[in-house]
């Protein structure tokens, strides 16, 4: 038995882009604190990934629980997988740029990575220019809702951001949903520049490395319009390069459940749903329980 949680230990994890270790071969890299070694096979370009474990006479590596490769990503179970991946049917579109925009190591809890994502009260200051600006400071209300099989949508967002995407030519009233899938999955579709009555999508899948470390790992799900797929990535990571000091700067690093912290400062209610679901499902890793 682990000392996890089963809705944690017992479910899907990004670890590493598949791109990148079709490269370099093998990798190590660490999830929910246990060692991990990930190879490709040189003769079947197979990938495995094994999982150190304390032996008596020293270390030695076992394969884990399961292994998947989805979406540009390395997914690893380190229990019994109790569900599925997460699917996203627009992914199967055929159009559609469906690319990895690369994996960010961030020194804070991945739970606070997640419930920035949902922030929208950020981006107008942190992103000033791109996902928002000043004076469009304003939240407009916006609905939060538990989704059937645990975790929050939350609908009629809308935001003025002057740059929303690679292919955005000019600022505009943007629409948002932002959904809560898993603990440390979160996805948003965000209205396309060109066809706004489609949406792009951008998942981020965040691998929890300890308590209080994480590597976010970003899925861009494009309409083609004019699209890059270099540009997408550029965009991508500049953004969360922005989030990255903010978040790293955040005390406590673990996210506080409690219903009474920090609210008095980010007063956001898909945050406040955020960890209602959290502390409902029991999620204790990168989080401060309620006292
Ligand atoms: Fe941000």
């Amino acid at each position: 038995m682990s000392r996890i949680e089963s809705i944690l230990w017992d479910d899907w994890h990004v670890v590493a882009e598949i791109a990148r270790l079709r490269r370099q071969g093998r990798m190590t890299t660490t999830l929910l604190g246990e060692s991990l070694r990930l190879r490709r096979d040189a003769n079947d370009g197979r990938i495995e990934v094994d999982r150190k474990r304390a032996a008596a006479d020293g270390s030695v590596y076992q394969p884990v629980g399961a292994v998947e490769l989805r979406y540009g990503f390395v997914w690893v179970c380190l229990g019994t997988p109790v569900r599925p991946i997460v699917d996203f049917a627009e992914c199967a579109e055929p159009k559609r740029l469906t690319a990895s925009a690369g994996s960010v190591r961030v020194a804070v809890s991945g739970l606070r990575a997640v419930e920035n994502f949902l922030d929208l009260s950020h981006l107008a200051f942190v992103h000033a220019g791109y996902l928002g600006e000043q004076p469009h400071t304003e939240i407009h209300p916006y609905t939060v809702e538990p989704l059937a099989h645990g975790g929050i949508i939350a609908t009629g967002c809308r935001v003025y951001q002057p740059k929303a995407s690679p292919v955005a030519a000019a600022g505009f009233d943007v629409d948002y949903i932002y959904s809560v899938l898993r603990p440390y999955i979160v996805v948003l579709y965000k209205a396309n520049p060109i066809e706004p009555r489609r949406k792009d999508m951008i998942a981020l899948f965040v691998q929890p490395v300890s308590e209080e470390t994480c590597v976010a790992h970003i899925l861009t799900c494009y309409l083609p319009h004019d699209a890059d797929p270099h540009a997408i990535r550029r965009f991508q990571q500049f953004i969360f390069g922005q989030d990255r000091p903010i978040l790293e700067n955040q005390l406590p690093k673990r996210l506080p459940l409690s219903p009474r912290a920090e609210f008095s400062v980010r007063a956001d209610k898909s945050s406040a749903a955020y960890r209602r679901y959290l502390a409902a499902a029991g999620v204790r890793y990168g989080a401060i329980a309620e006292a």
